[in-house]
């Protein structure tokens, strides 16, 4: 579907960036903007800016930024057109009806398509799966103690022995071979053709938050390998950033997540009542899925398989949650292997017991840490209690740190004292409270080129804060002194709005398609001015900046000359202009 631009301005218009995104996350007004956690990354103290006044957004830690588009195309995961009308919605703006034009059709973009094929496929392995074909699938399911209502809620499906029917099926929905490629759905061998990568399994289909499918898992029947065989990542599949389930488990305000490690697994906790299920997608858990899940819960349960596999994947989660600032807690599912197993043989009201003595995530640590060590053995007793030390420099907080140091002194018969002196002693080895590199504003910095980009990048900031200045240094500057083409297109369109005196940064970035782009143009509007105290400073800085544009203009002109005819005047022009600015005081009342 294709939006006129006047119709996008007047969709976005109608959305306040920050009623939107406080709608998603909690903001706090701080010097003219508003400041949050990035739901984007993990972070403990806010870096995410939102700028009421220029209508975009920027965090200063992972660099995500654009408008209210470009935040609900990654927040909720929409293509560009889902995006719009979500939007039109909240407005209550009236869009103009899709017309399905081929022309229109081709206009939509690839993701879409994506979307489509995969829900296509679904679509036909649900109903493989409860055809004759897919009785094979459907009495494993049943074995597996799986009810039609869980079946059904989790779209369940068959691929058949036969490769050829569900390429047959989508090429009649009207599905271009490359696109079913590209899905990952089928492939081509030299044998039979196009043919559906997936072959006598179970099918799981993997759905984002929205409830759109982006992937599938299959189950092969029988002993074949590989057991599980996932879709490959694809413009709508990122393993990183989903999670199986999370559609569901979003919802279910138990207070907690519990993370587990397979699609079964999730699906008979569901069944039980256990909504807040979810797994990551046949790849280990990564700080994105943290990041998603801090969206939504502060704690989240481990209920990883108790062999040894389990342990060494827990032990990575719980790293990767509390760098998320998440607490974690370790689910015993002793004496069995699983979720899944342990809800078949103790049931819902055993495993709610588990939940409520979930172990803490440390004293987990711990715990296996011993393991790792003969206590009978002074030598490995008293280098155990070093690891313990070790680890409780990991807490930054004091008073958090000495409660943990306490409670495990007592729990393992530790001397407090003696353990307080080792953690002592390591925190000063280590240098335990490490300052964080921040990124800082100002234009000093080595690099010339990476100078000449700062200083164009705060003059645009700097001319969309206070607009009176355009027509202050107007006679000096154009275009065409920014040399970094993103910058150069932005002040195209930026200056003649400031001429007018209606500046629109959000309406900026929608002239850009590609995230990338939307991001560095976010910035632009987003960097900090440098803070200085007295007027007298700011005016420096801000001449300061003006020369560093001017100046990198004029060296930048000249190079060319010789290689473009306008170069010369260009460079003449600019150093009488440099000269003269030089000399020339400008005031910022
Ligand atoms: P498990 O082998 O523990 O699977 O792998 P499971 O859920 O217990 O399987 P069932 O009960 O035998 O059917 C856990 C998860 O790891 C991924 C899948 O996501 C699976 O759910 N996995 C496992 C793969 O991606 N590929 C494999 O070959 C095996
Ligand atoms: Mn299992």
């Amino acid at each position: 579907m294709y939006y006129s631009e006047k119709i996008l301005e007047e969709v976005r218009a109608g959305n306040d960036i920050v009623d939107v995104i406080s709608g998603y996350v909690r903001l706090q007004k701080k010097g003219g903007r508003y400041w949050g956690l990035c739901p984007f990354h993990n972070e403990k103290s806010p870096s995410f800016s939102v700028n009421g006044d220029m209508q975009v957004y920027h965090c200063f830690g992972c660099g995500a930024g654009g408008n209210v588009y470009t935040f609900v195309m990654n927040y909720e995961n929409y293509t560009f057109p889902e995006a719009v009308r979500m939007l039109a919605q909240r407005a209550g703006v009236a869009l103009p009806q899709e017309e399905d034009s081929p022309e229109a059709r081709s206009r939509d973009n690839r993701r879409a398509r994506l979307l489509e094929v995969n829900k296509a496929a679904a679509k036909f392995f649900y109903y493989q799966l409860r055809s004759p074909h897919g009785e094979i699938g459907y009495r494993y399911l049943k074995k597996r103690e799986l009810s039609d209502e869980t079946m059904h809620k989790f779209g369940l499906g068959f691929a058949g022995k036969n490769g050829a029917h569900l390429v047959q099926y989508l090429r009649e929905k009207g599905f271009e071979d490359d696109l079913i490629q590209e899905a990952g759905l089928a492939a081509h061998s030299e044998k039979y053709g196009l043919n559906s990568q997936f072959w006598n399994r179970v099918m799981y289909p993997i759905q984002d938050i929205n409830n759109r499918v982006i992937g599938f898992g299959g189950r092969v029947m029988g002993e074949g390998e590989p057991k599980y065989l996932n879709s490959p990542e694809t413009p709508v599949f990122d393993k990183r950033r989903n999670l199986y389930g999370l559609n569901y488990a979003r919802k279910a305000r138990s207070g907690n997540i519990i993370l587990c490690e397979g699609y079964m697994d999730v699906i008979s906790m569901h069944q039980a009542g256990f909504t807040q299920a979810v797994a990551s997608l046949g790849t280990a858990f990564t700080p994105e899925q943290a990041a998603l899940l801090k969206r939504y819960t502060e704690t989240v349960l481990l209920a990883y398989d108790s062999d040894g596999a389990g342990v060494k994947a827990a032990l990575r989660a719980i790293g990767i949650l509390r760098d998320a600032g998440l607490t974690g807690k370790i689910i015993n599912m002793q004496p069995y292997k699983d979720p899944d197993e342990f809800m078949k043989s103790l049931g819902k009201e055993s495993f709610e017991e588990r939940i409520r003595q979930a172990e803490n995530s440390f004293f987990f640590e711990v715990r296996i840490l011993q393991g790792q060590f003969d206590m009978d053995d002074p030598e490995e007793k008293t280098r155990f209690h070093r690891e313990i030390a070790k680890k409780l420099c990991e807490f930054s907080e004091e008073v958090e740190r000495d409660n943990y140091l306490q409670a495990v002194a007592e729990k393992y018969y530790i001397g407090i004292e003696n353990l307080r002196r080792l953690v002592v002693r390591y925190a000063a080895g280590t240098g335990a409270a490490k300052p964080l590199e921040r990124p800082k504003s100002g234009i000093r910095r080595r690099d010339p080129e990476e100078n000449a980009k700062r200083s164009q990048r705060l003059l645009i900031t700097w001319l969309c804060a206070q607009p009176v200045l355009y027509g202050r240094i107007r006679k000096y500057i154009s275009p065409e002194d920014f040399t970094v083409e993103l910058y150069r297109r932005v002040a195209e369109r930026l200056f003649p709005e400031l001429e007018a005196g209606r500046v629109n940064p959000a309406g900026i970035i929608s002239m850009f398609e590609d995230g990338e782009e939307q991001k560095e143009a976010a910035e632009l509007f987003s960097a900090l001015l440098p803070e200085l105290d007295t007027a007298q400073e700011k005016e420096k800085a801000f001449h300061e900046i003006l020369l560093s544009v001017k100046r990198n203009s004029y060296q930048y002109h000249l190079s060319q000359m010789g290689a473009e005819v306008s170069a010369l005047s260009r460079a003449i022009e600019g150093k009488k202009a440099l000269e003269e600015l030089a000399g020339t005081h400008i005031s910022l009342d």
